[in-house]
């Protein structure tokens, strides 16, 4: 065998690995960041229609979501018929989606958007259209012959969604995605139960870590875990703060590419004070989970809609370095107020947060953290460079975070 033969043989051996090793992967290249869009659910629960997500594409560039790194267009539980096809296929609500799905995909691409759709892993979805339990592979083909880009795939569903383990239910439909021949997001949505931070990142580009988030900032609705480790038996009415608490169990877990989701965003949809919208958006920022407005866009105020396209916070979340800050114990005073900081390219980034309703005075030694020694520090919201850079020493107002980059 002649010399260029070899190379050739060996050139295409590569491929074939790399092709290989990129199919059980699941392209990660897909999630080198975590991923950011605007789902339906939190604003409109199973109503979603085709006008609504046509107004959304518009909304993207005309509030500038597009502009600061939105992408994805999310169809929640309702997107589908209750029923499949006489042949066994899943297919869109014929009143809500008269076009379908292959269309409204064309359209969101010609928007230079992607589109996301939600299925199962048990025999229902939480809203009784089909799961996608035994019908994996057929479901996955569908999805990638519509042109869907983003899968989000919920523990709902009946008998097998109790019985079969997550990561059985979740590593099916894995591998049909991986099958389908489409690079498509793998959004697991399995509410943390068996702790997810341990296995989760194998299988999905990221997985929720929590009951659903519901629109209150500390009192929870029906949350029956108030801590990550909870043999948990509910499913949703978690307020904001507890999912801030339960990450201080568990965000040194996540890796690059395997984002731990704290769920759909609330800011634009509750009563949430400016302060509070703030420290929801920073926290979901700075732990690296998925920045999903769950808003109706038609009616964000302009403060919530400068929270969301806030660039300076954005860019913490979409960080090179992909490293979620932890919980600083050492710093933080329990109850009172929280310190939690980690790497950004060129530093470093503190949040403290007063989780009180009443302001509180607070003193805060950056070198204690242990990250560099700090040449510069500016807090984010207000853009306000500090004058000390060794120390923060001032008065945060009720439930206010403040996210200092700090230079080293
Ligand atoms: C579950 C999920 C939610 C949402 C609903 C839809 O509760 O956790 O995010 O998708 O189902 O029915």
């Amino acid at each position: 065998m002649g010399r260029d033969h070899q190379l050739f043989s060996c050139r295409l051996a590569i491929v074939a690995i790399l092709t290989f090793a990129r199919s059980v992967l699941g392209g990660t290249s897909l999630a080198h960041k975590p991923q950011m869009g605007w789902n339906a659910w939190n604003a409109f629960k199973a109503t979603v229609n085709y006008t609504i997500v046509q107004d959304v594409m518009e909304r993207f560039d005309t509030l500038g979501l597009k502009e600061v790194g939105y992408e994805y267009v999310l169809l929640d539980d309702g997107w589908a018929s209750y029923n499949r096809t006489s042949d066994g296929y899943l297919q869109a609500n014929a009143t809500s989606f008269p076009k379908g799905i292959e269309a409204l995909a064309q359209e969101v691409h010609a928007k230079g958007l992607k589109l996301g759709l939600y299925g199962d892993s048990g025999h229902y979805t939480c809203a009784w259209r089909p799961g996608s339990w035994g019908y994996e592979e057929r479901d996955a083909q569908t999805f990638a012959s519509w042109g869907v880009d983003y899968l989000k795939y919920d523990n709902c569903g009946g008998f097998q969604s109790l019985t079969e383990a997550p990561q059985v239910r979740f590593g099916a439909m894995k591998n049909a995605l991986a099958l389908s021949g489409r690079d498509i997001f793998y959004s697991v949505c399995g509410w943390g139960y068996q702790f997810p931070w341990h296995w989760g990142g194998d299988i999905g580009h990221s997985y929720r870590m929590s009951g659903d988030i519901t629109t209150s900032f500390t009192n929870e609705t029906e949350c029956q875990c108030k801590t990550a480790y909870c043999l948990n038996t509910g499913y949703a009415g978690c307020s904001v703060l507890s999912i801030i608490n339960k990450m201080k169990e568990i965000s040194q877990y996540q890796t690059q590419g395997h984002w731990l989701d704290m769920d759909m965003l609330e800011v634009g949809n509750a009563n949430f004070t400016l302060n509070q919208q703030q420290t929801h958006f920073a926290f979901w920022a700075a732990l690296k989970s998925p920045l999903i407005i769950g808003a109706d866009l038609s009616k964000l105020s302009n403060d919530s809609l400068g929270v969301l396209t806030n660039t300076a916070i954005i860019s913490v979340n979409q960080d090179v370095l992909g490293e979620p800050v932890t919980y600083r114990k050492a710093q933080s005073k329990e109850g009172l107020f929280q310190v939690w900081a980690g790497n950004v390219e060129g530093g470093y980034v503190v949040l403290l947060l007063n989780e009180k309703s009443y302001p509180q005075t607070v003193f805060l030694s950056f070198a204690s953290l242990g990250l560099g020694a700090p040449q510069q520090v500016i807090e984010l919201w207000s853009e306000k460079t500090l004058q000390d850079a060794n120390t923060f020493n001032g008065t945060l107002g009720s439930y206010q975070t403040h996210v200092f980059r700090v230079q080293t």
